[in-house]
């Protein structure tokens, strides 16, 4: 049967290429992938110190098992060109850096010690998408995905996919076609068991393993469950090949059974409307760059799913690690996938190496039940017919049980596609104030595809750039983000023919100098680099059924002098509750009910406080006292939350939070642990910006410097396994709050 290792220990790695490292193992740092060929600073530096070439090696000692079997390594992602040698001769290469590739040892392997040596080019090479133009983001070097090694016969099974026909039919059906690679087997045979989540058989069927592919179907099932956002349930085939001379292989697919379907009346998921309301997500990390491993990568899709109730998730702007798309398959998290690219449109070379991505994308992906849309147009890039065919016919080629879609930013572009996928930047593109405002948060899917008949409409962006917000901005700047996306929501809400809209974007990003704030970060994120949630971020996370969490949120750091002209008027709340009331100081109570009014169509409209149902005066004007501030969050008539604000907030406390108490010694592994200045009621204190330092002890790694600003009164950073079990003690030292620490423990399991 296949072996399949981890081959991510012990690579060495060094700066440059020269010509000897395929022969001779050179000096450099000893590293285990994930790896990030260079740690930036989170801001201002130089983009260009990544665009160069790096080198790779590691040797492989013979083992009997190599004896007559087929030797792969195959590598998840690395960036951005890439040329595998083994012992002096190049073996294999990948003009990719989103998708993986296999490089096949077989033939050059030595009964000793094998040199593997990768050249790494980081270089934004303009025969290469996304490149050739100006992007906004950076594509970090280096080997930043797990590489494996795997061991098989000379005949094994090298792809399945599987199609779920009619999923919505009470019996189910499922079909499967796989592919053999290598040598034709003889007298072999090829079993496929259909298992259930829990790895019970539900069917078994056995064929004859004759030519280099074929197909099962299991028809008439029952009592399967659909794949579902709230309920994921996944299923599995498993394709075993046996061979007379007992070196068989064996493969496994998960899958799910489930519709979906972007119609002119929007998107239906088994047949139900389901309004998607989604995030952009890049996958950066501050530091670390691309280089982050499972878990961290794990952690972002439930950052999505449970923190902020997104519903769907674009993988801008390309295939994003396997360990997150398995992960959304996991919790029932949808996903809009795209080839690389931004804006520019290359050459001939360029343009076959855009429709090879788009055959890597669906290969690699097509079992995916959280898939739901390929895109397969270089995000806004102008129309290209020649071009744009090709993809769009070679996708619905690969799969056809998807539909294709194209992201654009101008109006009336030519529709190859099955659904219309726009970036809508309408709001925010004439300056009005909010409050009185009336101003177009979408415009309408006839108005933008010019097309003058109802087709599937999505929105894939929306905000970003036109109002860029810091974490620590202040607090009318953050309102106004809250502003744009409650309207833009309530707008897609409003119209059925809007299958929903993807905000841009989940958190800020690093980015080249000609983007962003001069600082090399777009602060375009609902949450900052270090998924630390700006106010935005409330907009999402109210939008859910108390049931499953309350939420109540005041827009505000609760300052008579922060605003222009002072007071805390008008004021958002964002929260799911049936009513708030506000208590201010001794004398002041009132209820507030959502405003149904200004966002009919949210499932959950904030609470707006303005000038016209409370006088500026009862909160005290300028010059008299401000008093601390209750705001009660009632459901069915039952208080269930309570939120206090300080009227004088001191610094009272420092909070260490990790995000996991286990670290993984067995894997590039990852927790964050987030840092709060808190006042006397615990709320993290906006503008406190004191140093803190930083201190690791037991077997683990800080990402980036031990040396930090608290920044609207937080602060965050990532600690990293090493290979050594133990205690791990992280002790933060502020001058003003002295030492806390916590502990975790690094660990096998
Ligand atoms: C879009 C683009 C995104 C990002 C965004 C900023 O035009 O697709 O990648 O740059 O603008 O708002």
């Amino acid at each position: 049967m296949r072996i399949v290792r981890q081959f991510n220990k012990n690579w060495i790695f060094s700066e440059g290429f020269e010509a000897d490292a395929v022969r001779q193992m050179r000096e450099g740092e000893v590293v285990r992938l994930p790896h990030n060929a260079v740690d930036l600073p989170l801001n201002y530096f130089d983009e260009g110190i990544y665009q160069r070439e790096f080198c790779y090696q590691k040797t492989l000692d013979w083992e009997p098992k190599f004896d007559g079997r087929e030797v792969w390594l195959r590598f998840d992602g690395a960036m951005a060109d890439s040329v595998v040698h083994l012992n002096g001769s190049r073996i294999a290469a990948h003009t990719d850096g989103y998708t993986p590739f296999c490089a096949r040892l077989t033939d050059r392997l030595i009964r000793g010690s094998n040199l593997i040596a990768v050249r790494i080019s980081g270089e934004e090479n303009s025969e290469i998408p996304p490149f050739g133009g100006q992007i906004d983001y950076l594509t970090y070097a280096g080997i930043y995905r797990d590489v494996w090694l795997t061991i098989t016969g000379k005949s094994w099974i090298d792809t399945i996919k599987v199609e779920t026909p009619d999923p919505l039919m009470p019996r189910k059906c499922v079909r499967a076609e796989f592919r053999l690679g290598g040598a034709l087997p003889a007298n072999g045979t090829v079993e496929c068991r259909l298992l259930d989540s829990d790895g019970r058989p539900i069917a078994i069927r056995q064929r004859c393993a004759t030519g280099t592919c074929g197909e099962f179907e299991f028809r008439d099932l029952d009592g399967i469950e659909l794949w579902d956002i709230e309920s994921p349930m996944l299923y599995r085939l498993e394709l075993t090949l046996t061979l007379p001379d007992g070196n068989g292989d064996r493969l496994t697919a998960d899958f799910g059974f489930r519709s979906a379907e972007f119609t002119p009346e929007g998107f239906m998921l088994n047949g139900r409307p389901l309004k998607i309301v989604g995030l952009n997500r890049h996958q950066s990390f501050p530091h670390a760059g691309y280089a982050m491993g499972r878990r961290a990568q794990e952690r972002d899709a439930e950052i999505l799913k449970h923190e902020l109730n997104c519903n769907l998730v674009r993988t801008s702007h390309y295939p994003q690690s396997p360990w997150f798309l398995d992960h959304c398959d996991r919790i029932g998290l949808l996903v809009f996938e795209e080839i690389p690219g931004w804006q520019h449109l290359g050459g001939e070379g360029w343009k076959r190496r855009a429709v090879e991505n788009v055959g890597h994308m669906i290969r690699r992906d097509w079992n995916h039940p959280s898939i739901v849309l390929w895109g397969v147009r270089i995000n806004e890039s102008p129309d290209d017919s020649d071009l744009y065919r090709q993809t769009n016919s070679l996708a619905r080629q690969l799969d056809s049980t998807r539909q294709t879609a194209g992201v654009r930013n101008f109006a009336a572009s030519e529709f190859l596609e099955d659904v219309y996928t726009m970036n809508d930047f309408v709001i925010g593109s004439e300056e009005l104030p909010w409050i009185n405002s009336g101003r177009i948060a979408l415009r309408n899917q006839e108005e933008v595809t010019g097309l003058g008949r109802p087709v599937p409409y999505l929105v894939t962006e929306f905000n970003g750039h036109m109002h860029p917000t810091k974490i620590w901005d202040n607090e009318q700047r953050q309102m106004e983000q809250v502003a744009r996306y409650l309207e833009v929501l309530n707008a897609s809400f409003g119209d059925r023919q809007i299958s929903g809209c993807i905000g841009w974007c989940m958190s800020d990003y690093n980015t080249h100098k000609d983007f962003g704030s001069g600082d090399r970060i777009c602060h375009h994120g609902v949450m900052d680099m270090f998924r630390l949630p700006k106010f935005a971020a409330g907009v999402y996370a109210s939008q859910v059924d108390p049931s499953k969490k309350v939420v109540l949120q005041p827009v505000t750091f609760w300052a008579r002098g922060e605003r222009s002209i002072g007071g805390v008027l008008p004021l958002i709340v964002l929260t799911n509750c049936d009513e708030i009331e506000m208590r201010f100081g001794s004398d002041f109570a009132m209820t507030f009910e959502p405003s149904r009014t200004k966002y009919p169509n949210l499932p959950f409209p904030p609470v707006v406080i303005d000038h016209l149902s409370v006088s500026s005066d009862s909160l005290g004007a300028w010059g008299s006292e401000w008093d601390d501030t209750v705001f009660l969050g009632r459901v069915a008539g039952e208080c269930v939350i309570e939120v206090r604000m300080a009227g004088n907030p001191v610094a009272t406390e420092m909070k260490l939070t990790a995000d996991c108490e286990t670290l993984l010694a067995t894997e590039k592994d990852a927790i964050r642990v987030d840092v709060q200045a808190l006042d006397q009621v615990g709320t993290p204190m906006p503008f406190l910006t004191d140093p803190l330092t930083v201190v690791v002890e037991g077997p683990a790694r800080l990402i980036g410097p031990a040396m930090l600003v608290f920044r609207r009164g937080t602060a965050a950073f990532w600690v990293e396994s090493t290979e050594m079990t133990g205690a791990v003690e992280i002790s933060v030292f502020s001058p003003r709050f002295g030492t806390s620490t916590i502990e975790i423990e690094a660990v096998c399991e």
